[in-house]
């Protein structure tokens, strides 16, 4: 049984996200989606929130599973016995950062954790978490970035009424 993880920050997931997701469970028996608990970062969303979000974002998906972790992404994949992980590739920028971050996780799990790249559809490549934080908080128009219940929890976070 082929098994990989999408980890990520998630915060929140997007229609970006949802389509690596959607493909990835496409292509793996078992998909776990795994939300970052990053303490140095301050998220808009609580792990538990994000975990929800994805829940029911993905409720339609049978082989996805939603998690989290905290500390490195290898020791997760050893402890829950996970050999590949797989992230979305948006731009050359992504690439630069991906392909580090791909590198230092396969010599320090000694090769037992390795990346598969899925390029994101171009109708999302412009889209990140980040931006779509930065159009809610000005009461800007999300619907095309995330699905409608996210859109409302995001505008309830900056208290903007839609
Ligand atoms: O959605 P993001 O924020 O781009 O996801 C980044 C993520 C979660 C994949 C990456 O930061 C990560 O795996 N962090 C866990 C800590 C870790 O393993 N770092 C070593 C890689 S240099």
């Amino acid at each position: 049984m082929k098994r990989a993880v999408y980890p990520g920050s998630f915060d929140p997931v997007t229609y970006g996200h949802l389509d690596i997701i959607r493909r990835a469970s496409e292509i793996f028996d078992s998909l776990i989606v795994s939300v970052l608990n990053n303490k140095e970062k301050s998220p808009l969303f609580s792990v538990e929130e994000r975990v929800n979000i994805l829940m029911e974002a993905t409720k339609d998906i049978p082989n996805v599973k939603i998690d989290s972790f905290s500390g490195l992404l290898i020791d997760y994949a050893a402890e829950n016995d996970l050999h590949i992980a797989v992230r979305g590739l948006r731009a050359i920028t992504d690439f630069e950062y991906e392909l580090q971050i791909a590198q230092t996780n396969r010599k320090l799990s000694n090769g037992k954790l390795d990346t598969m790249f899925l390029t994101t559809s171009l109708e999302y490549a412009y889209l990140s978490s980040s931006s779509v934080k930065e159009i809610a908080s000005f009461g800007g128009d999300i619907s095309q970035c995330v699905p409608d219940f996210v859109g409302k929890l995001i505008y309830e976070k900056y208290k903007i009424r839609k």
